[in-house]
């Protein structure tokens, strides 16, 4: 935590940059935010609490920040719900509707909206220096929010336990509370059980496994039918890690396997190396072993990924952080820094070209609703481009292409570029590696921070020749779901101003574009 104290600087960028302000993305209208906290629907609303500095635009004074949307596109910023004070932080957490006031907080009639999060405790507390879990409660729909008076309601006694995510489980032998937390530097999750959300018992833990270089955070679990099979449930456990995600720095992983009440078991198809061998013993084979592991996004800015609680027919549903710690603090934004992905719906599938014999993974689409499409005419195309309709700004962009690549070598969509062409964001799928390459390289300002200019890529193997992409792209971001939401790749650009352009192009053969729309959200 230290280190991002002290790379957090003072503005630099007091230009204020409207051009790069998303449309349909979340971000607070002049301060600095980080991971999405207490996702929770509530009374007909999507509420979203976020770690959040209310009183500047980089990190520090973490407080629960607070914005609410009927539709998770559209969100309205209210007053900082749960404010830093001289004894503690308020760092990253859960909300969950208390149905059956087994905390007291609320009444039957009407349950009270419960926020377990984590306090950074500091000197003044007597608690200095340890992280341990606490309680605040609102009886008004989450506009306001007291702190319970028997705080911290669980800890280790370690300075790094942190982040919980609670849900109810109902299980052969009924039905209790459920925290998963992190013992972030052990790369460890661990599971609390509670009857009132005030006392907790140990459940078990679970780690390291996978990509275990770098710091566990924000863990989430939660179960999800196969192929929608109510009969055929798995369970999903999120471990977001820091650094050491598989395009460098901040990103997150995921397990599918078994929760039994006490114990999450990992299926063996979710293992990229066998248990026991831990890759922090070598870094070499840390990272050999990286692209093994699952992936919630391959691109560089998607962090901290939890889902809501209590949403209608138990849909399950994400929102990131849209950034990365390397240089999370430096974005040339201003008066804001940081905002979220889109909220993005889960389903696990067995089929496709990331499943191996039958394993199980995540798909993910994003949740979005707008007028209809532009729908351009199939062609083919061969050393040739297509020019799609320019970004307009105050709004965002979704191409929706389906494209068989045939002999080509290359298919490139080049996004937000400039009229000479020097500048854009090259979205590539090449034939012969079979890989989905986003290349930030040329998007605009790269300069701010060394780390920044980068080219991601994931593995794709077409499903019947086919690719199908789904590319949002909202001033200042570039999200892209392939094959039905199966790979995705999410990274921020920062585009000179004017740089609107979006084209398509082939390169090396023919292929054809079977579908070429593309709608405008604002
Ligand atoms: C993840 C994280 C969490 C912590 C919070 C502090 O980005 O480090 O582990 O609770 O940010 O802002």
């Amino acid at each position: 935590m230290s280190s991002r104290l002290d790379a957090a600087r003072p503005e630099t960028a007091p230009a204020v940059t409207t051009r790069f302000r998303p449309a349909i993305h979340f971000t607070a209208r002049d301060t600095w935010l980080n991971d999405p906290n207490g996702l929770v629907f509530h009374h007909g609303l999507y509420h979203l609490f976020y770690q959040n500095n209310p009183y500047g635009n980089v990190w520090g004074n973490m407080s629960w920040g607070h914005a609410t949307s009927p539709d998770l596109l559209h969100w309205t910023e209210n007053p900082v719900a749960i404010a830093c004070d001289e004894t503690e932080d308020i760092f990253s957490g859960s909300v969950v509707v208390d149905h059956g006031n087994t905390s007291g907080f609320g009444t039957a009639d009407a349950p009270a909206l419960v926020a377990i999060y984590t306090s950074a405790f500091k000197a003044p507390s007597g608690h200095g220096g340890t992280q341990a879990q606490s309680l605040a409660y609102s009886t008004d729909a989450g506009m306001t929010w007291r702190k319970y008076a028997g705080n911290p309601v669980l800890t280790r006694n370690s300075a790094n336990f942190r982040d919980p995510k609670v849900f109810r489980y109902h299980g052969e032998h009924g039905a209790y509370w459920v925290m998963a937390a992190v013992e972030a530097q052990q790369q460890k999750v661990v599971l609390y059980r509670s009857e009132d959300l005030k006392s907790w018992d140990f459940l078990s833990d679970f780690g390291p496994a996978n990509a275990d270089a770098g710091e566990w955070e924000c863990p989430d679990l939660f179960p999800l039918p196969v192929d929608g099979d109510p009969e055929n449930t798995k369970w999903v456990l999120i471990v977001n890690v820091n650094p050491g995600a598989v395009a460098g720095g901040s990103g997150g992983q995921y397990f599918v396997g078994q929760f039994d009440g006490v114990r999450f078991l990992p299926d063996d198809g979710s293992l990229a190396a066998p248990a026991g061998v831990s890759s922090l013993a070598d870094p070499r084979a840390a990272a050999a072993a990286l692209p093994q592991c699952l992936w919630l996004d391959w691109g560089r800015d998607c962090y901290a990924s939890v889902s809501f609680s209590n949403t209608p027919d138990d849909r399950r549903i994400i929102i990131g952080w849209m950034n990365n710690w390397d240089y999370a603090n430096e974005l040339p934004t201003a008066p804001w820094r940081s905002s979220m992905t889109l909220a993005r719906e889960l389903r696990l599938t067995t089929a496709g070209p990331t499943a191996v014999d039958g394993s199980v993974r995540l798909v993910q689409q994003p949740v979005l609703a707008g007028p209809p499409a532009e729908v351009m005419d199939t062609v083919q195309l061969h050393d040739s481009a297509v020019r799609l309709p320019d970004a307009v700004p105050g709004s965002a962009q979704v191409i929706d292409a389906e494209i068989l690549p045939g002999s080509a070598g290359r298919v490139d969509f080049r996004l937000l570029g400039s009229s000479d062409g020097s500048e854009g964001t090259i979205l590539s799928y090449d034939t012969r590696s079979a890989r989905l390459i986003l290349d930030r390289r040329y998007s605009g300002n790269t300069g701010f921070h060394a780390k920044f200019a980068s080219a991601e890529s994931a593995p794709l193997v077409l499903e019947d020749g086919v690719l199908t992409v789904q590319i949002v792209v909202d001033h200042c971001s570039v999200e892209v779901f392939a094959q039905g939401g199966k790979v995705v790749l999410t990274d921020l650009i920062f585009p000179s101003e004017g740089s609107r352009e979006n084209w398509l192009s082939v390169e090396g053969g023919p292929a054809t574009i079977l579908k070429l729309e593309v709608s405008t959200l604002a």
